[in-house]
């Protein structure tokens, strides 16, 4: 017999009640379903809407249902749908007539929308505390190569001068944003949806507030008509997760174009490669590329419950049971990819050497040696134009512009003096390029000085949340 089965002559067809089951995925919210119903089994006796004596047995009896789920003494069903009903089943076999008083003033309605908030607040604590990991790596292989002067690539074609360490400066920016992402997102999840129960709230004189306290609610929802229908927070979370994702995949695919052969910038550690079936040389960068193709279903997630929701009437319809997946799935690949990446990138090696040797070729000082013509009292424009036509020379005759002599230099602009060959040494254009944010080695220790402020302020206030 169901729980709900008082109208119903027959029993659920088995392919409908197959098909209609979510305990195999909801399963996993278990314990934000107890810790969820103890609270609300305390505040119906509190409110007198059940005894004080009956609320404690509920307590004790979802403690024990807890311990034994735990010790996989107790089974769940499909036949009781979902995880809600499924524990509520397990009460009123322990408890008879107490147990069935549990559901009052309550409806799985609501009870779902809170267990997945109370599941996606921790859930984000765990991947952001993953974060924290990823920027300290992160700021310290910046912090030891802020010297390391690497070509800075537009159109991946040599640009102009900048450090490794300013390059992975640039991902912990990106990393902090999504930090701030989730903590952003996570406001919004931290609102308490019980109490509205099927979509119009409750006659029984529950006190909400105290629920919400109790299971560390900063707020609680104040429409139980959008309480019971809104699932913008998990699609929320999602996007947060494809965020995080679009950025691991830049940077797996410059670390697989870099441990190339014709880059050699870096070389993945042994236990970070994998070999091929047939061709016995190779030493394949999958974790990277995994990564990278593993960002294609947290997109699909995202798409995936947007579409869910789109188009829904209010308040809740049953559609909505397939937000789980996705969110669970975005989740676990975001984790699953950091905690790999991390070791990973940890493990690889940089050559210094081959990335110096690499400052060849491209004339990475072209725009320096505009500068120069600058400081020497020429317009800009024209200043480029004089710079490509020696880029242009150099290109002809196969030279870098400092294998140039001074009369070669002379000879495009007269004023062009001796100290030009220092000016246009690699680390003398890195030093010159001082400007806040910059990628002087100056500039990127403060920013690895401010980076580490702010990991370490992150990490408190994370603890004490
Ligand atoms: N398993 C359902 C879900 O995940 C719980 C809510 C069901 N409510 C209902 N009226 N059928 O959405």
């Amino acid at each position: 017999m169901k729980l709900w089965g008082g109208r119903y002559s027959k029993d659920t067809a088995k392919p409908a009640e197959d098909f209609n089951a979510s305990i195999s995925v909801d399963s996993r919210l278990y314990l934000q379903d107890i810790e969820g119903s103890k609270a609300h089994a305390f505040m119906l006796g509190e409110c007198g809407i059940i005894s004080a004596a009956e609320a404690a047995d509920i307590i004790n009896a979802l403690e024990e249902i807890r311990l034994e789920l735990e010790s996989s003494s107790t089974e769940l069903e499909n036949d009781a749908e979902d995880i809600h009903m499924n524990i509520e089943k397990l009460l009123i076999e322990k408890l008879g007539e107490t147990g069935k008083k549990l559901h009052t003033a309550r409806s799985r309605n609501d009870q779902v929308a809170l267990d997945l908030r109370m599941f996606l607040k921790e859930e984000i604590h765990r991947i952001l505390k993953m974060f924290i990991e990823l920027e300290t790596l992160l700021l310290n292989i910046a912090a030891e190569n802020t010297n390391t002067i690497m070509p800075g690539y537009t159109h991946m074609q040599k640009a102009q001068p900048i450090s490794l360490g300013h390059h992975f400066m640039a991902y912990f920016e990106m990393f902090k944003r999504d930090m701030g992402r989730f903590t952003d997102c996570l406001k919004r999840i931290d609102v308490m949806p019980l109490g509205s129960c099927a979509l119009a709230g409750t006659t029984y004189p529950i006190d909400r507030k105290m629920v919400a306290d109790i299971l560390g609610f900063s707020d609680t929802s104040l429409n139980s008509v959008d309480a019971v229908s809104d699932r913008d927070f998990a699609i929320e979370f999602i996007s947060c997760c494809a965020f995080g994702m679009m950025h691991l995949s830049r940077f797996c695919e410059e670390l697989v174009i870099w441990n190339t052969e014709e880059f050699g910038y870096i070389e993945m550690d042994d236990g970070y490669s994998t070999g091929s079936s047939i061709m016995p040389q190779k030493k394949n960068p999958d974790i990277a590329e995994l990564i990278r193709g593993k960002t294609g279903r947290v997109y699909g997630d995202l798409i995936c419950l947007l579409t869910v929701v789109k188009g829904l009437p209010l308040s809740y319809n049953k559609d909505l049971q397939e937000d789980k997946e996705p969110v669970f799935d975005a989740g676990d690949t975001l984790k699953s990819c950091i905690s790999v990446f991390i070791p990973m990138l940890s493990s690889m090696t940089i050559n210094k050497d081959r990335i110096k040797s690499n400052l060849r070729g491209g004339f990475l000082n072209a725009t320096d040696l505009a500068d120069y013509l600058v400081k020497k009292g020429l317009a800009f424009r024209d200043a480029h134009e004089i710079s490509g036509k020696i880029v242009s020379s150099c290109i002809t005759r196969n030279k870098e512009l400092t294998d140039l002599s001074l009369d070669d230099f002379k000879s495009f602009a007269p004023c062009i003096e001796e100290e030009v060959f220092e000016f246009l040494k690699p680390e003398v254009c890195l030093g010159r390029r001082n400007t806040e944010g910059g990628p002087s080695a100056k500039r990127v220790t403060e920013a690895v000085l401010c980076g580490r402020e702010f990991i370490k302020h992150f990490a408190e206030t994370l603890i004490n949340k």
